[in-house]
């Protein structure tokens, strides 16, 4: 393909997406007449990869398909549209993607009518919608994090138009409400509260593939859990990049703990939310695991790394005494609370002393569970440009290093509930075991148990008799 045929598309640019513009434009999903029936008779399939933001993405793009007459395929085989619906995270996360797209490549031979579709974070970096268009000329549509809601239009476009549809903005779009969702469960819901990130740390390309912070009306959010409650849903995950920094885009004098707080009278039994950043982390938000009834006990508080130089380099916001103190209101409003976090090793110019005072802070706030990564450089992002001397052995050292200590971590943060009656949300049977049903307690604990299909969708409580690393094995009682 020539230059020319590239430039005709509607392509991203991460100088732009790191422009912020002012307000966030607010628009109501409305499905026009002409797209009702375009997928009437087929089939769709998504593979979602990523966070939980991508997740609740999916959710909608599902529900979207579905309002246009799609179903959902049984498997690969029979799809007539298969969305891969990407992170752009880490290096590997992206090389996962590319292989897949591989792989898929023999289904448009058997089935040239098959619709193949990349959106998400990785088609946010314009690199990677150059590769789509030079190298992978079988992918029929790319879309961004900005337009999941115009799926309708795109489909039509590919019906009609003998061409592929590329589609990524830059810059954000609106934040659109009434967007239909197909969600995974019929118990748990994924709740985006707001989208984007404005924190800008070094390493991170989430501002660039997210676009600005804008926060959802609360009276949106409100409703929507409302109406959760009424179709019988137990519990809500609130969602955002950085919720605690929820409403200040909007300038009212409302902040993430109030919102906690309003979302515990609606009657849902249980709400979490993810993530948390520790420069933001409120009082009010630190008080409602005190005063909320519903706020379960668990908190994911990415720390990345303990030592101050790095925390400075990483543009974190924090030093590890600030991190500290916030550890230490949150266990005065809760005793039992569970903490988990994120760590990043071999940061560009992480010393031996530095990593040190990692692995000290974990011992020293007792982590029940953390998400650990070697550093990637990101293009675009300002880390990518950071001198880099530590070789790949002695990252990858670290990171065994630091798992360790977090296995400990995990392993005693499951024994404290040994004997203990925990309350288990049920999701469903095990995938790994015949005949065991699987659900997450209050602190987040995976717990196994024997029980029948009736107990699906509902809190039921559970003795722990044994505790694993990484999950706990009960007993159902009344
Ligand atoms: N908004 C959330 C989650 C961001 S992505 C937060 O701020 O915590 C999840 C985790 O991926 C981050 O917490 C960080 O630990 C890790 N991560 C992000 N960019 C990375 C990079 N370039 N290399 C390695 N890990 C990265
Ligand atoms: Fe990335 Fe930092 Fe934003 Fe989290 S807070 S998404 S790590 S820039
Ligand atoms: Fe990945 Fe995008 Fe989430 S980069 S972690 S899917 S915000």
């Amino acid at each position: 393909m020539n230059k020319v045929d590239i430039e005709k598309y509607f392509k991203p640019n991460l100088k732009d997406a790191r422009m912020r513009k002012n307000d966030a434009q607010y628009k109501k999903f409305v499905l026009s007449k002409e797209y009702k029936m375009l997928g009437e008779g087929k089939k769709y399939r998504i593979q979602t990869y990523g966070c939980q933001g991508n997740e609740a993405d999916s959710e909608i793009a599902a529900g979207i398909l579905e309002e246009i007459g799609f179903v959902k395929a049984e498997s690969e085989n029979d799809a007539d549209l298969i969305l891969l619906n990407t992170c752009a995270i880490r290096e590997n996360a992206e090389n996962r993607i590319w292989g897949e797209l591989g792989r898929l490549k023999s289904y448009k031979k058997t089935n040239p009518n098959l619709i193949l579709g990349v959106s998400g974070c990785m088609p946010q970096e314009e690199k990677v919608v150059n590769r789509l268009l030079k190298r992978y000329p079988y992918v029929d549509l790319v879309f961004g994090t900005h337009n999941i809601h115009k799926i309708p239009e795109y489909i039509k476009r590919l019906k009609y138009e003998e061409q592929r549809v590329i589609e990524v903005y830059s810059y954000e779009g609106a934040i659109v409400e009434n967007l239909p969702k197909t969600r995974e469960h019929k118990h748990k819901a994924w709740i985006h509260i707001m989208y984007g990130c404005d924190e800008f740390c070094t390493y991170c390309i989430v501002p660039y593939t997210r676009g600005k912070e804008r926060s959802r009306h609360k009276e949106e959010i409100i409703a929507e859990v409302k109406d959760l409650v009424k179709k019988g849903f137990k519990e809500v995950t609130l969602l955002g990049q950085n919720v605690n920094a929820y409403g200040k885009d909007l300038n009212l004098d409302y902040t993430f703990g109030n919102l906690l707080m309003d979302l515990d009278k609606t009657g849902i039994e249980r709400i979490r939310f993810t993530t948390s950043h520790p420069r933001d982390i409120d009082d009010v938000t630190i008080e409602a695991f005190k005063n909320s009834k519903h706020v379960m006990p668990h908190l994911h508080l990415p720390l990345q790394s303990g030592s101050n130089k790095v925390l400075k380099r990483m543009n974190r916001g924090y030093t590890k005494e600030v991190y500290l103190d916030a550890i230490k209101k949150l266990k005065e409003a809760r005793n039992d609370i569970s903490l988990t976090t994120d760590i990043i090793v071999a940061f560009p110019t992480e010393k031996e002393e530095d990593f040190l005072e990692t692995l000290d802070i974990i011992n020293e706030v007792g982590f029940e569970g953390a998400y650990t990564f070697i550093f990637s450089p990101r293009e675009g992002t300002p880390a990518y440009n950071f001198e880099n001397s530590i070789t790949e052995e002695v990252a990858k050292d670290r990171l065994r290093r630091l798992n360790e200590v977090v296995n400990k971590g995990y392993l005693e943060g499951s024994k404290k509930f040994e004997g203990k009656t925990v309350k288990v949300l049920v999701d469903g049977f095990s995938k790994k075991k015949e005949g065991i049903l699987a659900g997450y307690s209050e602190h987040n604990k995976l717990v196994n148990f024997e029980g029948g299909e009736e107990l699906i969708g509902q809190i039921v409580n559970v003795k722990i008799t044994k505790a694993m690393t990484w999950f706990l094995i009960g007993k159902h009682v009344k």
